[in-house]
This record gives C-alpha cells, structure tokens and sequence, in this order.
C-alpha cells in the first residue's frame, strides 16, 4: 500500500522547512483505549500504519498486526516523548474519565507535555478528538448550538473545561494540529462518510465512533483544516460530505 503523505503547510518554527512532504508510516495514538481511541487505533492499522497505541494501561490493548501497545505516563516528559518519538503524526483521543476539577490542570499538563515532546522530537502534526463543546473565539452558534453547550457545560462542566485548555494549549502552538468537534458520538456502524465544517451542526447531529476514528486519521494526511477546529457529524438528508 502506498503511504499517505503528509505535506505540511502552516507557518513552521524558523529552524523548520515549510513545504515538507512526510510519508505516514507510523503514528501514537493517545487514549488508545478510549471508547473512540480503540476505534481510531484500528483504523490507522487498516491504513497500513504502525500504530502506537499508547496508554496508562497498555495490557488493556490488545497486540495485534501492526499495533503496538505502548507504556505512557503523560505527567512523564520521558515517556511521552519516548511514545512520539520516531512516529509521522500524533493522533490525540484523550478525555477526562471524571468530571473533576483536577482533570482540568491534568489536561492542561497533558496537551503541554505532548506538544513539548513533538517539539523534542520534531514531529509536527497533531490530530486531536475534541468537542463540540469547545469554543473558539468569536464563534457564533445558533439557538439550538447554545442551549446544547449550555448543557453539557451545566452537566460535566469540568470534562469540559480539561477539552477547553488542551484546546486552547494546542491553538497557540507552532505545530499543524487540526481539531475535531464530534456532538453526539454514538455507537454504530462504519460508514466512511461524514462531514466537517466551520458551522455548528444544529439539531440532532450525531456520528457512530467509527466514523469519527475515520474522519480523525483521513486528516493525518489532509489538508484543508490544518490550524482549524471543525465541527464533525455523520451528513443527514441531502448534506454532502465535502467541507463546507
Ligand atoms: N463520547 C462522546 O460522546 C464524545 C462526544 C464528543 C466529544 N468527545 C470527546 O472525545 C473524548 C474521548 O471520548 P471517549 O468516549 O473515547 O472517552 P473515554 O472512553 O472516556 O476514553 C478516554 C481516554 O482518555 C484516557 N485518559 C484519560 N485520562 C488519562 C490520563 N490521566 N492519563 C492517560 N490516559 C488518560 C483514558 O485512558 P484509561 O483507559 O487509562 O482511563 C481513555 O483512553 C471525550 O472526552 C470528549 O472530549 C466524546
């Protein structure tokens, strides 16, 4: 299978080519054994990709073809930089198991210790699982959008204060991340079509875990939304699939 390439196109620290092609052959998963980063690790590994598939608990993923589970403590900058090291791209499925102040300074430290490890290691693209929850500046949501994050912010609102900072983390760096913002993310079916855009969704969006570990690793090597956050939902009705 031939490898996806990576071209990278953002603004680049100054020590740092712009313009430079990488072939994708092996990449770390985070949160690889999350409901969605189990998803996303198997299909990287469809790809044809070594997959890293990094966890506090590597004995909860099981070995197989091409994925290789990976020992990573991320309050260890050894560690996480030993997981990226050598690896094309950084798949980031990370989320807080509780809603719990002390999950926000932790996903502060995470999305630091990953970038500064990308940095050390000179791997430049990041691919993150966040929220529709999460808000960019200025952003301008509809009445539906508005009541749903008032919501989930009243809900679990320390889940969504730790994916805001690693947001936030993220958005300032010089490496060429891209953020996905699935709402409603159920179990499901495959279907290998979604659609990405900068308008929120509106009422009743939704996508299978599958198809949001699609989505995720197609942007390893896209690339139309680097340094942007996009919105992520399986196309309802006539909805097409290319971005708006
Ligand atoms: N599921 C949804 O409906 C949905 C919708 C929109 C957005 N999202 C976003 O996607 C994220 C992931 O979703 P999910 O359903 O896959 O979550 P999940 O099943 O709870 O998985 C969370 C992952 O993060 C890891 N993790 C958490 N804290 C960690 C720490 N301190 N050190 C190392 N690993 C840590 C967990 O590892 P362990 O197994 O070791 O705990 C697990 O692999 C959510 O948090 C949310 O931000 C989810």
């Amino acid at each position: 299978m031939e490898p996806a390439q990576i071209l990278l196109e953002h603004a680049t620290p100054p020590d740092l080519p712009t313009h430079e092609t990488v072939a994708v052959r092996r990449v770390v998963v985070f949160g690889a054994t999350g409901r969605i980063g189990r998803e996303v690790v198997a299909e990287a590994a469809s790809r044809g990709w070594t997959v890293r598939a990094a966890a506090r608990d590597p004995a909860s993923v099981t070995a197989r073809e091409r994925i290789v589970p990976w020992t990573v403590n991320l309050d260890d900058e050894a560690t996480v930089e030993a997981a990226i090291g050598d690896c094309d791209a950084v798949i980031d499925c990370l989320g807080p198991r509780r809603n719990h102040l002390g999950e926000v300074a932790s996903f502060a430290g995470h999305a630091r210790a990953i970038l500064a490890a990308m940095g050390r290691v000179r791997v430049e693209r990041l691919v993150v699982l966040s929220g529709a929850g999460v808000r960019l500046e200025h952003e301008r949501l509809g009445p539906f959008d508005r009541v749903m994050r008032a919501l989930v912010g009243s809900m679990a609102p320390y889940v969504l204060a730790a994916k805001q900072v690693e947001f936030e983390s993220i958005r300032k760096s010089d490496v060429a991340w891209t953020a996905l913002r699935p709402p409603v993310v159920l179990s499901g079916a495959r279907t290998g079509r979604y659609r990405l855009a900068e308008a929120a969704p509106g009422f009743g969006a939704h996508i299978s875990r599958a198809d949001v570990a699609v989505a995720l690793v197609d942007q390893v090597a896209a690339q139309d939304w680097i340094c942007r956050a996009p919105f992520l939902w399986s196309p309802r009705g006539r909805e097409s699939t290319r971005p708006a």
